[in-house]
């Protein structure tokens, strides 16, 4: 891998545990203003210190958050629908690599939908900007994007998508847990971290899903909702990070969520 293509890489994979605690904030290019995500810029502040990159659009990133933050970007460049229209797996590149290389992005993400009606295309776009990032050392998350249809995500379907992904090039793909979810990570050559999905109903679920995700081979997480839609958004991301780069257990991290919480850490320390 070229220097600086894997210098991207490691400032967001952590190369001291080969982990990564991704905060994912991009959901407004298709979703809007969704709840706790009014104000991005707000709802990230507090989280900054402890993420070790942030997925966003660059919109969001150019209105919201400051350049003199010295956090790795991982920008989102596909998209072109939204949840009110036709299908949203009918995505195109929406930001050239150039705009990224602008925004001192450390990866570029792109979705894919495959088995719907734009498998191929955007595959083809996986293809193309695999294509152009690599000119410039820009490394490439591929994102197994499952639209409505929440019920496919199963280890057969999932482990398709990744290595598909990894297939096309790219350098680290982010899909969702699931069960036999070592299967999917055995069977794909690139890193994977996951989605943490729709807010479950406790924090402790979420703790839960991040530990068995790196327990069956993940490197780590993208997750939103389940952080910064918690009633308490800096003690669950504090405690995502003790599971990911500690080898905290659930009890364990649920145990320093509870802490933080009674302590009424809502800012960094
Ligand atoms: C996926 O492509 C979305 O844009 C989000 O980045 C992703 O779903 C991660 O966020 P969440 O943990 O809320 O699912």
């Amino acid at each position: 891998m070229d220097w600086g293509l894997q210098n991207r890489l490691n400032r967001i994979i952590k190369p001291a545990d080969n982990r990564t605690v991704m905060l994912a904030v991009d959901h407004g290019y298709f979703l809007g203003p969704i709840s706790k995500l009014e104000k991005p810029g707000e709802t990230v502040d507090p989280l900054i210190p402890y993420a070790d990159a942030l997925m966003i659009t660059r919109g969001v990133l150019r209105n919201c958050i400051s350049p003199a933050e010295d956090l790795p970007i991982v920008l989102r460049v596909s998209g072109g629908s939204s949840v009110v229209g036709e299908n949203l797996a009918n995505e195109t590149l929406t930001t050239s690599v150039a705009d990224a290389v602008r925004v001192n992005a450390a990866a570029v993400a792109i979705s894919v939908f495959v088995g719907s009606a734009y498998e191929h295309q955007t595959l083809a776009n996986l293809a193309k900007l695999v294509d152009e990032s690599i000119e410039v050392g820009m490394p490439v998350l591929g994102v197994t994007a499952v639209g409505k249809e929440l019920e496919k995500r199963d280890a057969r379907y999932l482990g398709l998508c990744c290595r598909i992904v990894a297939e096309l090039g790219a350098h680290f793909v982010k899909t969702y847990y699931c069960d036999e979810f070592e299967k999917v990570t055995a069977s794909c050559p690139i890193p994977t971290v996951i989605a943490g999905g729709p807010k479950l109903e406790t924090d402790l679920d979420a703790l839960n899903l991040v530990h068995m995700a790196i327990q069956q081979g993940a490197v780590g997480v993208d997750m939103g909702r389940n952080v910064w839609q918690s009633d308490y958004p800096v003690p669950m991301i504090r405690s995502v990070r003790a599971i990911v780069h500690d080898g905290a257990s659930p009890t364990e991290a649920n145990d320093m969520l509870q802490e933080l919480k009674h302590a009424g850490e809502t800012q960094p320390a």
